[in-house]
């Protein structure tokens, strides 16, 4: 373990809540570091990650007090009297093992998505949270952004009628696949919970789900096509296509309830290939969803990462199309400046300290996603992630 003494900011609460993160990850920065340095009652405390030099190295460039280096670093960070919450943003295949050794060590855990590899072990984790008055967050943070909350709130609205289906894509194009992700990263394996649908998928499946409000029912997965990725074809999707009946809840809309036929569809991708001749010319980006519904449309840009820049399109059959943005809350709640991460990480210590977060998403809303997930790989013909061999003598 290496200390540096450098005193917290001057304007940090005393008493804030103070953040161990398990793992030099690349999303770590982005996903809470960044976030943490504008919320006057967090503090990023610690880090853990296997290699001492790189540990060491990612601790300095992120001014990072604390570090635990070696291969009982996640075991001594999570056993540090000092430390509130912890970050997980492990290889998803690890997300089960270390949320339920840091719950059994009394801290918070905001763990990265997917919360797990399967239904039954977030079923477990949460029922641990609960039991010792912990709290648990699967860090989907796009469902934090006002920009969802509005598209929602438009959706729910009626003013363009019942919803009839709904379709999310999230892909990248193969020519830029390789600047997100490493040749072995641990997205492309197995035995860590990887897949494009584990990845990617997470994102329209919830986003899909939250803005019709069907965010904790069991959808339906009625297809499903993977599309293999090459290092191991049989087990890991590179893509994924996915249609779903979507029940949505009586109290959102009682007609519509009733219908049968309320269809949703996905699409991810890690590297879509390009077209034309040779498939030489290349694709772009996508990351959109559209509800269509009775009386038009409403399209969501950048529904990933809101918070950089989004536009929501309301097109009515009959009448102008209209755009909106949210960065705020439609009360005036919020900044300009947050973005999703932000937004979820107001949202965890909201939790933590007993105030009502804007949104918390119920253990059910996570649990049946990951049912959902199991399910698509199923339909798709490939094995649903393996649980953990972790077993916890807590739980
Ligand atoms: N919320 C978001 O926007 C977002 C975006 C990207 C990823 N994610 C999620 O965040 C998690 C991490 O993703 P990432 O892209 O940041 O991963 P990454 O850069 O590959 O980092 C993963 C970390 O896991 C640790 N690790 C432990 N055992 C490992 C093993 N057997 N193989 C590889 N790494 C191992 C490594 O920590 P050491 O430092 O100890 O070596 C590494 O730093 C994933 O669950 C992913 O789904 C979320």
């Amino acid at each position: 373990m290496c200390f540096r003494n450098r005193p917290p900011p001057p304007d940090l609460s005393t008493s804030a809540l103070r953040f161990g993160i398990l793992g030099a990850a690349r999303i770590a920065p982005t996903a809470l570091i960044t976030p943490a340095k504008t919320h006057p009652d967090v503090v990023v405390a610690a880090i853990a990650c296997r290699g001492k030099g790189r540990g060491e190295a990612f601790a300095q460039k992120h001014n990072i007090p604390k570090t635990f280096t070696g291969p009982t670093a996640y075991q001594d960070l999570i056993a540090d009297p000092d430390i509130d919450a912890i970050y997980i943003a492990l290889p998803n295949g690890l997300h089960f093992e270390w949320a339920m050794r840091a719950l059994q060590a009394n801290k918070h855990v905001l763990v990265e998505k997917p919360m797990t590899n399967t239904a039954a072990e977030a079923q477990q984790l949460f029922a641990l949270a609960s039991k010792r008055g912990l709290v648990a967050l699967e860090a989907i943070h796009c469902t934090f952004h006002p920009a969802l909350h509005r598209a929602r709130e438009i959706v729910d609205s009626g003013e363009l009628g019942h919803v009839k289906s709904v379709a999310g894509t999230f892909t990248l194009p193969s020519l830029l696949s390789p600047f997100f992700f490493h040749s072995d990263d641990p997205r492309f394996r197995y035995d860590l919970g990887g897949g494009c649908m584990m990845d990617m998928g997470v994102y329209p499946l919830a986003a899909l789900r939250f803005i019709t409000a069907s965010d904790t029912a069991p959808l339906a997965v009625t297809s499903a096509t993977a599309t293999g990725h090459a290092l191991d074809a049989t087990r890991v999707d590179r893509g994924m296509h996915a249609t779903y009946t979507l029940p949505l809840p009586p109290t959102w809309n009682p007609e519509a309830a009733t219908k049968a036929d309320v269809t949703a569809e996905m699409t991810v991708d890690f590297a879509t290939p390009g077209w034309g001749p040779f498939g030489l010319l290349p694709r772009s980006i996508k990351n959109e969803i559209t509800v269509y519904l009775e009386g038009g449309e409403v399209f969501v840009y950048n529904f990933v990462s809101p918070g950089m820049f989004h536009y929501i399109k309301v097109r009515p059959k009959c009448g102008r199309t209209r755009y909106e943005q949210a960065y705020r809350f439609r009360n005036g709640w919020g900044k300009r400046s947050w973005d999703s991460y932000r937004y979820q990480l107001e949202a965890f210590v909201d939790k933590v300290r007993g105030h009502s977060p804007a949104l918390w998403p119920e253990p059910v809303t996570v649990i049946t996603q990951l049912k959902i997930i199991e399910d698509v790989y199923v339909k798709a013909g490939m094995p649903p992630r393996c649980a953990s061999s972790y077993k916890a003598r807590d739980a």
